[in-house]
């Protein structure tokens, strides 16, 4: 756990808040049985649909960019195994997390209700779409990369709220953060650049 952290400070993360749900998150947990031995190296890890898991670093600084307080409702596009989720539920009251394939979301069910945690809705859809009956949300975090942030999100984002997308084509992006205007979404910052998989789906790739 302790190398996940040094690894973490390495990456300009240094909100205790964020270092503190890294330290209550086991990643063991959150990664195929067949690659545990990854858990606690800085890696991505490959999970099924040739998906990979994010970096846990990169996720802590996306997450830290959010700026989060404790009482936001964030919705999560694209759970994974549900790592991030897990570090996400530890810091606010509440996530909501789409997944497009289904024995993922229910892979990630499972982890996060191993370790107690229950502050979190997993729903299998495409996130592209959001997930409006939950909306607004606080702040919205995107962990799939395309060049726009699809309409939908922008919308179910309350003003003044925060949301953090890899912009680019999978494979190159700029991690981006963003706050919701009265007029739309305004770039903040470069959070990081990185290499996502590709967000698909109706307002993503097909
Ligand atoms: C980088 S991976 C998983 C990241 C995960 N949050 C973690 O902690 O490791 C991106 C995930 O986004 C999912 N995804 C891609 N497009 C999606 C969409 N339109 N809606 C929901 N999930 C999507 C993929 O299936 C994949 O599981």
């Amino acid at each position: 756990m302790e190398k996940l952290i040094t690894a973490a400070r390495r990456a300009a993360v240094d909100d205790p808040r964020v270092l503190d749900a890294m330290r209550g998150v086991p990643r063991a947990a959150f990664v195929p049985h067949d690659q545990v031995r990854l858990a606690y190296d800085d890696v991505p890890v490959p999970i099924p649909h040739n998906q990979v898991t994010t970096q846990p670093s990169l996720s802590a600084r996306m997450v830290q960019a959010l700026r989060l307080v404790r009482d936001e409702r964030v919705l999560e596009v694209g759970t994974g195994y549900g790592y991030q989720t897990a570090l996400l539920a530890r810091m606010v009251s509440f996530v909501t997390s789409i997944e497009r394939w289904p024995d993922l979301a229910g892979r990630a069910r499972q982890n996060l209700a191993a370790q107690g945690i229950e502050n979190v809705h997993v729903v299998e859809g495409d996130g592209t779409e959001g997930v409006p009956a939950a909306a607004p949300y606080d702040a919205i975090l995107v962990s799939a990369a395309f060049p726009q942030v699809p309409e939908a999100l922008v919308n179910q984002l309350r003003v003044g709220g925060r949301l953090v997308q890899p912009i680019g084509p999978g494979g190159a992006e700029r991690v981006t953060l963003f706050e919701r205007s009265f007029e739309g979404l305004v770039p903040l910052q470069v959070v990081s650049h990185a290499r996502f998989v590709r967000l698909y789906g109706r307002h993503g790739y097909h």
